[in-house]
C-alpha cells in the first residue's frame, strides 16, 4: 500500500516527460531548419536549464528533510519540532527574491530575442491572400503562385497578408512564427529557411468545413536557382503545347475561366491562379500529391475530396476530357523547373 502511494505520484510526474520524448521524435524544436527556429531552440534551453536547476534543488532539499527528518526516537522528534515550527526571514527573503529574479532575466532575454533578432523586417516582401481554402501569393517582381511559396534560401522573406473572407492564419512551423490573416487588415510574418526543400504550412484558425484541408508548401530553393524561377516566372507565357493540350485550352476557357487565373488565357479570381500549376507539387491546397490520377479526380469532384470547396463537380466531362484538361494544366511550367526533386521537410 505504502509502495503504491509513492509510486504512482512518482509516475504521475514523470508521464509528460515520456509523452514528451515520444512526440519529440516527430515534432522538435531541438532541429531547427530556420534562424527563427535556432532563437526558439535558444531560449528553450535557457528555459531548460534554468528549471533543470530548480528542480535539483528543490528535490536535493526534500531528499534531505525526508531522510533527516524521518522517524527518530521521541525525544529526537520533540528536540527539532519547536524549531522547525519557527519563522525564517532571511530564507522568506531568499525565496521571494530569487524567482522574481529568476522571471525578469527570462523576460530580459526574450525581449532581446525579439529586437535583435526577430522583429526587425527584411528586404524581400511576398504577399499572401487567404481564402475559404487556398491561399494566393504575389511575389514583388510582379508574378503569381497559388497554395506553393517559392522562396530564395537563406534569405529573410517578409510575408504581408490578408484574408478575402473570414479569420485564417498562415503557418509554415519549420520556417517562421504564425500570423492570422484578417478580413480588411494587413498582417505580417516573416520566413526564412536554412537548406532547400519542400516545408509544409498550414491555416492555423478554424475557418469552415475545408479547414483541415487547407494546407500549402513552401518551396525553398537556392539563391541562383531562386533567380532563375524568378526569371521563368515573369517571362511565362502558357502555350499548348499538343493537339491535346490545345484542346484542353478549350475546355479550360469553357468551364474554368470564370473562377481561375491563367496568365494570358483568363482572368478568375474565385478560385486558385493556375498560371504555375504545372510546377505544384500537390494539388487541391496542399492535401493531394499533384499526380495525373489525383488531378483528373480533383477536376471531376473536387467536393468528394474536400468539404466546403467552392469547386463544382464537373459530371459532365468524359474521360477524354479530363485527359485534355489535366495535359493542359500540367503544361503550365516554364521550361527546365520542377520542385518535385526536392527533399519533403
Ligand atoms: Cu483557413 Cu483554417
Amino acid at each position: 500500500m505504502l509502495k503504491a502511494r509513492v509510486f504512482c505520484p512518482a509516475a504521475g510526474a514523470f508521464l509528460p516527460f515520456f509523452f514528451g520524448l515520444a512526440f519529440a521524435r516527430s515534432v522538435t524544436i531541438l532541429d531547427p531548419l530556420s534562424p527563427f527556429g535556432l532563437e526558439v531552440r535558444r531560449l528553450f534551453l535557457i528555459v531548460l536549464i534554468l528549471a533543470a536547476l530548480i528542480v535539483v534543488v528543490v528535490y536535493g532539499v526534500l531528499g534531505w528533510s525526508v531522510y533527516r527528518y524521518r522517524t527518530q526516537q521521541e525525544d529526537f522528534r520533540l528536540e527539532h519540532e519547536a524549531s522547525s515550527l519557527k519563522g525564517n526571514e532571511r530564507l522568506e527573503v531568499i525565496w521571494t527574491a530569487l524567482p522574481l529574479l529568476m522571471v525578469l532575466f527570462l523576460f530580459g532575454v526574450t525581449v532581446e530575442s525579439l529586437v535583435n533578432r526577430v522583429l526587425p523586417a527584411g528586404g524581400y516582401r511576398v504577399e499572401v491572400e487567404a481564402r475559404q481554402y487556398f491561399w494566393n501569393f504575389a511575389y514583388p517582381e510582379g508574378f503569381r503562385t497559388s497554395n506553393e511559396l517559392v522562396i530564395p534560401v537563406g534569405r529573410r522573406v517578409d510575408v504581408v497578408g490578408t484574408a478575402a473572407d473570414v479569420l485564417h492564419a498562415f503557418w509554415a512551423p519549420n520556417l517562421g512564427p504564425d500570423v492570422d490573416l484578417i478580413p480588411g487588415q494587413s498582417t505580417r510574418t516573416f520566413l526564412e529557411a536554412h537548406r532547400p526543400g519542400r516545408y509544409l504550412g498550414e491555416c492555423n484558425q478554424l475557418c469552415g468545413p475545408g479547414h483541415a484541408r487547407m494546407l500549402f508548401r513552401v518551396v525553398a530553393l537556392p539563391e541562383a536557382e531562386y533567380a532563375r524561377f524568378v526569371r521563368a516566372a515573369q517571362a511565362f507565357k502558357p502555350a499548348a503545347a499538343t493537339p491535346l493540350a490545345q484542346r484542353g485550352e478549350i475546355l479550360f476557357r469553357q468551364s474554368c475561366a470564370a473562377c481561375h487565373r491563367v496568365e494570358g488565357v483568363s482572368q478568375g479570381t474565385v478560385g486558385p491562379d493556375l498560371t504555375l500549376f504545372g510546377l505544384r507539387t500537390t494539388l487541391g491546397a496542399g492535401f493531394l500529391p499533384n499526380t495525373r490520377a489525383n488531378l483528373e479526380a480533383w477536376i471531376q469532384n473536387a467536393p468528394a475530396l474536400k468539404p466546403g470547396v467552392r469547386m463544382p463537380p464537373f459530371p459532365n466531362l468524359t474521360p477524354q476530357d479530363l485527359e485534355a484538361l489535366a495535359a493542359f494544366l500540367e503544361g503550365l511550367k516554364p521550361r527546365g523547373l520542377d520542385f518535385s526533386t526536392l527533399p519533403e521537410r
